[in-house]
């Protein structure tokens, strides 16, 4: 096991989390003063870390690498079946203008006027959903991070390596659609939405899952359960906002992530019936580490805390907010019976109880937040040419 030592950052109170809303007056600033000029390395990631921290890379023990490989038929009929044949599947240009149809600029005229009704907060979560989206390639790198489980030459024939680029392969629709989508729609500074991406591809993201598929694979169940709330509900919104086009591509997307969740988390539901002190241990130090999300070092050259803006809008959409980071974590406790586990070590009863009582901490904390949501400022989006949005 590696050990790497993180600079000292301010301590965040045990009761944080990197959730919407909760978190906003919990970030740091890590840019440095230059000539007068603020400074920020351009890719640089800001680590949220408590001053005693440290990184901790290939956590698990590596006999257990032979768990995950006497599970390699499990995987193949209980995991693979989640992912739909390529024939089956939608594809973005299924809901998208034809360019090479008579009426392609009809289309997009429509396109475009279904969208002047939709207000700009709701494009501003939406650019997230699909920036974060855009970010596909880092995901699939800290899947590949994973020791016992990782594609080891990029083409593996293994159920988890299988898994792995099936996957990516079915997420990367999620960031064409919106893409072209938002680009159509003449709404959004696409610019300032790429240099994003670019930027945010470049940071990478820290999830802190220590090269350890029982902590990776708690870390994708929260997430994908997570993409699934917040897709779902701005499909709900563009339904209201009298765009069902757009609410059926945002519709799309949820039923992709509602299906991958129901994948990683069957995974972890197996190893709480192989390894239940192991998966209790890692599910518990998950969330005491709190999950970070995917595109948590969002940046657009300008705006240091872009994600914590960005979250703060869909918060107030109530597209995702610390109340369903919390539901997301009952959701689990009760999905997984972590309550019914029996036969653990001490210090997974510990674990156990400690999962358990999080739920309600988190929603005391989510009930504050919504509090602070009523003075909430407005501020400019580089994404909608700087128009302001209340936070
Ligand atoms: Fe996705
Ligand atoms: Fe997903």
């Amino acid at each position: 096991m590696a050990l790497i030592s993180y600079h000292p950052l301010p301590q965040l109170s045990t009761l944080s989390v990197k959730a919407p809303k909760a978190c906003m007056n919990l970030t740091f600033n890590y840019s440095s003063s230059k000539g007068g000029e603020t400074l920020k390395k351009p890719c640089s990631p800001r680590h949220e870390m408590g001053s005693n921290q440290v990184l901790v890379t290939n956590s698990m023990a590596p006999e257990k690498i032979e768990i995950f490989k006497s599970m390699e038929s499990w995987a193949e009929d209980n995991i693979l079946v989640y992912l739909k044949p390529v024939d089956k599947c939608w594809q973005p240009q299924d809901f998208l203008p034809e360019p090479t149809s008579d009426g392609f600029y009809d289309q997009i005229k429509e396109l475009q006027e279904r969208a002047k009704e939709v207000p700009d907060d709701y494009f501003v979560v939406l650019v997230g959903h699909m920036i974060a989206e855009e970010a596909l390639p880092t995901y699939q790198t800290m899947l590949n991070t994973f020791d016992g489980v990782r594609d080891e030459t990029g083409a593996s024939p293994t159920s988890w390596a299988t898994w792995t680029r099936a996957w990516t392969a079915e997420e990367n629709r999620h960031g064409d659609l919106l893409n072209r989508y938002l680009y159509l729609s003449g709404r959004v500074d696409m610019r300032a939405i790429e240099k994003t991406i670019q930027y945010l591809i470049g940071s990478g993201m820290d999830p802190r899952t220590e090269n350890n598929p029982y902590l990776g694979y708690v870390y994708t169940s929260f997430q994908e359960r997570a993409t699934f709330i917040s897709h779902g509900n701005a499909a709900r919104l563009a339904k209201q906002h009298g765009d069902l086009k757009l609410a059926q591509i945002c519709g799309l997307i949820a039923a992709d992530e509602k299906r991958h969740e129901n994948a990683y988390s069957k995974i972890v539901q197996k190893l709480f019936e192989i390894e239940p002190d192991t998966t209790i241990l890692a599910f518990s130090d998950m969330m005491r580490k709190k999950i970070s999300m995917p595109a948590h070092l969002m940046y657009d050259g300008r705006d240091y805390n872009l994600f914590d803006h960005f979250a703060a809008v869909a918060a107030r959409l109530g597209v995702y907010s610390a109340r369903d980071y919390a539901d997301v974590m009952e959701h689990l406790v009760n999905y997984w019976e972590v309550e019914k586990l029996t036969s653990l070590s001490p210090e997974g009863r510990k674990a156990q109880e400690f999962v358990c009582g999080l739920p309600q901490r988190f929603r005391i904390i989510a009930e504050r937040s919504q509090g602070r949501a009523k003075q909430a400022p407005f501020m400019p989006f580089s994404w909608v040419y700087d128009r302001e949005v209340r936070l």
